[in-house]
């Protein structure tokens, strides 16, 4: 069972307001026993998920993989239009349901961060509309394409703090440390890591509470090929919808549903990744081909 269960029974017992002994009371397990299932370490049986799903009145995928069976639409974007000294967006249209994962493409400077910057409400657009229906201060997370890190913090005080924005219990992020591999530097200063480092703590930090709707800028550049391999697999048991932006072209095609190629400032394509494969395409060639770089 690859999935985030334990992320997921940390937050509804959280929002119900029970202690771990309240909760083990009511599904007659131990209280070390849910424990357990809250650090990774031990996974309940079918009948006790069940037990679970009943008393946060939820369903087995939201508790195992983060969301529900339905495909809801996450955010619609109309003819989004954005010129810094000239044009960069030029009516960008755009929906994201919440099984999505999606690989937005496209060359330097096609304006894909600043798609990102907009979604998230770092700019301010020109013209067009932009429907969330996700509360952004509570289910969008985000891996700038520049870390966001504090220099002068230990990684430990760094992660702490995003860990009490997030509202994620500080108990967690030794184990989310070791599975990052960052736990030998957890009293390291964060100027001193690398930049691969850097990159997977801006990661956790982006992935330490689940989210609806998941941007990530770039996230693997800099990194090396284990962590690389590492971020891939981690991703694939992450629940809600996610939106990549990544040349990692080694990888994207065991992984994302649709892809997107922005080019002079639209949406130029927008495809299932089943449609590229069904024409013995990977997605490298569907991409060079449509963006000129055959
Ligand atoms: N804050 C800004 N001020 C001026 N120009 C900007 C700013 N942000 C982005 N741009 C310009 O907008 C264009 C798109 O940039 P960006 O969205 O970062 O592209 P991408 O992420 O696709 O490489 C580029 O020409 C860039 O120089
Ligand atoms: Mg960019």
């Amino acid at each position: 069972m690859k999935n985030i269960f334990n992320h997921q029974l940390i937050n509804l017992r959280r929002q119900k307001q029970l202690s771990q002994n309240d909760l083990a009371n009511k599904i007659y397990v131990s209280r070390q026993a849910i424990s357990k299932w809250e650090n990774g370490d031990a996974e309940p049986s079918l009948e006790k998920l069940i037990n679970l799903t009943e008393i946060f009145n939820t369903s087995l995928d939201f508790l195992i993989l983060g969301h529900d069976d339905k495909n809801e639409k996450i955010i619609e974007i109309h003819d989004l239009k954005k010129a810094f000294d000239k044009p960069v967006l030029n009516g960008v249209d755009l929906d994201a349901y919440s099984h999505d994962r999606i690989a937005l493409l496209g060359s330097n400077g096609a304006g894909k961060t600043t798609l990102f910057n907009l979604i998230v409400g770092l700019t301010s657009k020109d013209s067009g509309t932009i429907n969330s229906y996700i509360n952004n201060r509570k289910d969008l997370s985000i891996m700038a394409q520049e870390n966001l890190l504090i220099d002068n913090l230990k990684v430990i005080e760094q992660l702490e703090l995003s860990a009490s924005m997030y509202e994620v219990e500080i108990s967690q992020l030794d184990n989310l440390m070791k599975q990052f591999n960052l736990y030998a530097y957890k009293n390291n200063y964060v100027a001193s890591l690398s930049g691969g480092q850097k990159r997977k703590l801006s990661l956790l930090m982006s992935v330490m509470r689940p989210s609806k709707l998941l941007l990530l800028d770039e996230p693997t550049v800099g990194m090396d090929l284990k962590s690389i391999d590492f971020f891939w697999k981690y991703m694939d048991h992450i629940g809600g919808s996610i939106i990549t932006i990544t040349h990692d072209f080694n990888q994207i095609d065991k992984f994302f549903s649709k892809v997107i190629l922005m080019k002079n400032g639209k949406i130029f394509k927008n495809v299932a990744v089943n449609d590229i494969h069904s024409h013995n395409q990977t997605i490298e060639q569907w991409y060079r081909y449509f963006n000129d770089e055959v």
